[in-house]
Order: structure tokens, then C-alpha cells, then sequence
């Protein structure tokens, strides 16, 4: 940051926020671990069986035409990307993906790398997610299949994506 004026510098002034604001659906699989499924009827009525539409359900449910929703169902806002690895502590668990699906930054970068690299856990008597397998999108509709899902980098460079990362936390210096 040196050089720089000081009234550049704050968050509050054209920083970078590291999304085009966009909506896409990944593919991201269901995580049954969040506490959401077991939330009582009042606020979730379908229990285990509940599926987030995304932006698409949004708009269905506020009654807009299938013209409309349709090519929206499972698309999730590209989330700014600007601290995404800050933690309250080193080692703090954080999730990723709307439903925290992913437990770490290398899950996701692997899974942008290898989507459609693997087959689905849901046909393997051995699933190893990330490993040897993928479990199925939890909406299949609208997926992009243009910009991921099959990168061809190494492990190394998955590594060097999640080492960028790391800088984009506000306060980062080299050394850290
Ligand atoms: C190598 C390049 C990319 C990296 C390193 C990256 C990284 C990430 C990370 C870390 C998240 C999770 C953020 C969080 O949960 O706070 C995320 C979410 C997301 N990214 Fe990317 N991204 C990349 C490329 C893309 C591309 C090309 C698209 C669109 C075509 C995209 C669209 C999205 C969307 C829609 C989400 C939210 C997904 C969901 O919650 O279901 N990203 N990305």
C-alpha cells in the first residue's frame, strides 16, 4: 500500500470487491449438515427434502412468470471473494458455498477444477468426495458448464489460487 493516498486506502473508497455480481448455479451439492434441515416446520416445512432454488425460487415465489424464474432456478449471487479467507483465528473452520457445503478454500478451487472430472459419489460403494467422486448438484437445472467444472490444473496450482486468496484479506501483508 505504500504509494498510495491515504484516502485510496479504506474499504469505503473503489475497493476492489472481487465479483461481477452475477448469479450462476455451480453445481454445488446438498449439504446435509446444515442445520437448516432440521429446523422446525414453522420455518422450514420440507424438512430433509427442502431444496434452495436460489435466485430462480426467489423470484417464483414472488410471482413472477416461468419465462421469468426458470433460467434463474439454482443460480447463486458470485459472492464477493474480498476477505474470504479471514478468521477470528488461524485455525477457524469457515464453510464456503451457499449452504457451506465446502470446509475449506482448496475444497472449492478443487471442485472448479474437477466437477466434471469425477464421477458421482451416489454410484460408488467407496465414495470419496473430491477424491474420487462428486456428489450430484443439488439443482441440476441452469448449470454452467462453459467456465468450470473441468480446469486441468495441478495440484500446485490449485494451491497458488488459494495463496491468492489469502491476500485479498483487508489488512494482508506479505509474511503474514
Ligand atoms: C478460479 C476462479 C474462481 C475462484 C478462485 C472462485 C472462488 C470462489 C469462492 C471461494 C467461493 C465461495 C465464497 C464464499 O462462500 O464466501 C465462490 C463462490 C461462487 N462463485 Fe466462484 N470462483 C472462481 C470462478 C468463478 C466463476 C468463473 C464463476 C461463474 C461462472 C463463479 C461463480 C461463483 C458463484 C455463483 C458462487 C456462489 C456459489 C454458491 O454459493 O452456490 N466463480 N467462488
Amino acid at each position: 500500500m505504500r504509494g498510495v493516498p491515504p484516502e485510496q486506502t479504506g474499504p469505503e473508497r473503489d475497493a476492489p470487491l472481487f465479483t461481477d455480481f452475477t448469479y450462476d448455479n455451480l453445481g454445488v451439492p446438498k449439504n446435509p449438515k446444515n442445520p437448516f434441515y432440521g429446523m422446525p416446520a414453522q420455518w422450514n416445512p420440507e424438512g430433509a427434502a427442502y431444496v434452495d432454488n436460489g435466485l430462480g425460487g426467489y423470484l417464483k415465489d414472488a410471482g413472477y412468470k416461468p419465462s421469468r424464474y426458470e433460467a434463474e432456478i439454482g443460480k447463486f449471487k458470485v459472492p464477493s471473494l474480498r476477505n474470504v479467507d479471514k478468521r477470528p483465528f488461524p485455525g477457524f473452520v469457515k464453510a464456503f458455498g451457499h449452504n457451506g457445503y465446502f470446509k475449506s478454500l482448496k475444497e472449492i478451487v478443487h471442485f472448479y477444477n474437477t466437477r466434471d472430472v469425477h464421477g458421482r459419489c451416489e454410484k460408488l460403494g467407496d465414495p470419496r468426495p473430491g477424491e474420487n467422486c462428486w456428489p450430484e448438484p443439488e439443482v441440476p437445472s441452469n448449470i454452467n458448464r462453459e467456465e468450470l467444472g473441468n480446469l486441468g490444473l495441478t495440484g500446485k496450482e490449485e494451491e497458488a489460487i488459494v495463496a491468492f486468496m489469502g491476500t485479498l484479506s483487508d489488512g494482508y501483508s506479505m509474511g503474514k
